[in-house]
């Protein structure tokens, strides 16, 4: 016991969110590089475009040249284990992106210093609020012109309604970037352009008004003196609980590729992000120090080597310690399994994991029986909340194009939904499937799947929805009022919950109106217990 909670203290489980292109790449590689994960710069740059010309394990990744995997890297740094678990930022993300962030501890947000907060950032960050995720900021890309600091810290605020409290203040920017002050350290780091420096010494100063300011950053000490009196009078100070709870962001400034502000934002980051903390469980809540094991399966990831067809599901351990060889009981078939080869991954290989704590994720193989949410335990029968399915955005309709295959389509699609690879809808009144994802990629993925592992030609057919709420209310005779006057509009999920399918969010808003006792999930709890779901039957 003892033993563990020098493991899980030391332990930082986060994800990083951003939108394509703010430099999530290139900052993950100097994390690693600090991490001595990697020992060169370029590797991770050019793992991303080596998975287009090698990776053979599915042909999508191929065709489009963009990585359709979230993969777990795990690195130290000082006395801390890291696990980043990368979330796809590719346009055509998925919900794999979201359910990532169901298994982190805390966030590491990157926001262009040019664009601000962008539309694929926000979204993250809705799921992020669901769980009072703590989030650290890092503006990229102070080496070139953008918004003003002032500017950007409001647009945060503004957009993703979240209190900003910066922790170091950059010298100007593009090519009078000069630097960054670190507000609670009281120091100076000067930038000099060029990459790969991967040692900084800081100067203090605790004195801003002394002249050694001037004789280092000439005209533009007057400035910083200014930017740090006003910043001081204005913006809230950093409060660790608020961070905690998701309600404020320490903000940092600086340059991925130049690899400047980077450690100093690594170094506040393990000082200040929260080790595993307690999990909640539909019947306790379950700390990370309990003696027995459990965890909760992700993500389901298939094709990893085409030649054997393996899945393998990512679980996060949130109590206890994995051994391997280890019995654990899967509650929602009621089995017992051994993990006798589970793999940790590592920033640069796969390993055969021998133990492991909470925080860690671990990759089991699969032949079809865990489903997204699955529990895992010693013996308590638990099951941990918190892994939400998310409101499709896009919506196709299967349509089959060898009748004689109907029951093949039916079988994939069962498996695909529970994988989480698509969301599965089948019509109230009429007959067919609707599918439903947030990303276009899932649909590609779908079908490449039904032909390859299913045997199925199938192909989709465009339908007019747009937006899918999830409905339920207290009162049966309104539902069932509802789900009459609504019937061309209704579906039942994989699990039989119903769902309503619509054109438009103002049709929703509308309806939404006109039915006040129903009410509107955009996300819904996936349902991983022994008990069938309320709504299934
Ligand atoms: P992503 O994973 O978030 O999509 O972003 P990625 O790191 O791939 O970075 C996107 C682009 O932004 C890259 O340029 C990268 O070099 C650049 N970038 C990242 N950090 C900084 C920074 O601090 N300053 C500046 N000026 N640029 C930065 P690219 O032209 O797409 O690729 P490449 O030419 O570097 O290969």
């Amino acid at each position: 016991m003892s033993n563990n909670k020098i493991e899980i203290d030391k332990r930082r489980t986060f994800g990083i969110i951003s939108h394509p292109d703010a430099g999530k790449t290139t900052l993950t590689e100097k994390l690693l590089l600090y991490g001595g994960a990697i020992q060169q710069a370029g590797s991770v740059k050019a793992r991303k475009a080596q998975r287009y010309a090698t990776s053979d394990w599915m042909a999508i990744e191929k065709e489009r040249g963009i990585s359709v995997t979230t993969s777990v890297m795990k690195f130290n740094y000082r006395n801390f284990e890291i696990n980043l678990l990368d979330t796809p930022g590719h346009q055509d993300f998925s919900e794999d992106t979201y359910r990532v962030l169901t298994a982190v501890d805390s966030a590491l947000m990157v926001i262009d210093s040019a664009k601000g907060v962008e539309p694929q950032t926000e979204k993250l960050m809705e799921v992020c609020r669901m769980r009072n995720t703590p989030i650290i900021t890092f503006i990229n890309k102070l080496d070139r012109e953008g918004m003003t600091p002032i500017d950007i810290l409001d647009d945060i605020e503004n957009k993703l309604q979240i209190e900003c409290t910066p922790l170091s203040w950059p010298i100007g920017m593009g090519k009078r970037f000069k630097g960054v002050y670190n507000l609670y350290k009281k120091e100076l780091y000067l930038f000099t352009p060029g990459r790969e420096s991967r040692r900084r010494q800081g100067r203090v100063i605790t004195d801003l008004s002394a002249a050694l300011l001037d004789e280092m950053l000439g005209s533009q000490a007057r400035d910083l003196r200014e930017d740090i009196e006003f910043i001081e009078g204005v913006a809230a100070p950093f409060e660790v609980d608020h961070y905690l709870k998701g309600n404020q962001t320490p903000v940092f400034f600086g340059s991925a590729i130049n690899n400047f502000g980077v450690k100093e934002m690594l170094d506040a980051f393990v000082e200040m992000a929260p080790s595993p903390g307690p999990r909640a469980a539909v019947t306790r809540n379950v700390s990370p120090y309990e003696e027995p094991f459990s965890g909760f399966a992700f993500k389901i990831q298939a094709n990893m080597n085409p030649a054997h067809r393996d899945r393998i599901a990512f679980i996060r351990i949130c109590s206890g310690k994995f051994t391997r060889g280890m019995k654990a009981v899967h509650h929602r078939i009621g089995k017992d399994v051994t993990f006798s080869n589970a793999t940790i991954f590592m920033a640069n290989e796969r390993e055969n994991v021998s133990e492991a704590y909470p925080g860690d994720i671990i990759g089991i193989h699969n032949h079809g029986t865990i489903k997204i949410g699955d529990t895992f335990t010693e013996k308590e029968p638990l099951t941990f909340c918190g892994i939400p399915s998310f409101a499709p955005e896009i919506f196709k309709k299967a349509i089959l194009k060898n009748p004689m295959k109907a029951k093949h389509l039916q079988k994939g699609l069962v498996q695909l939904a529970e994988e989480g690879v698509v969301q599965v809808f089948r019509p109230v009144a009429g007959n067919g499937y609707i599918l439903g994802a947030v990303g276009n990629l899932q649909f590609d993925i779908t079908m490449e799947r039904l032909r390859s592992e299913y045997g199925v030609d199938a192909v989709y057919e465009p339908v007019d929805y747009h937006v899918a709420r999830w409905i339920e209310c207290d009162d049966p005779k309104k539902m069932a009022d509802f789900e009459k006057k609504n019937k061309s509009n209704m579906v039942r999920d994989a699990e039989g919950s119903s769902a309503y399918l619509t054109t438009s969010e103002f049709q929703l808003d509308y309806c939404m109106k006109e039915w006040p006792t129903i009410a509107f999930h955009k996300t819904r709890e996936i349902n991983n217990s022994r008990t069938p779901h309320p709504q299934a039957a």
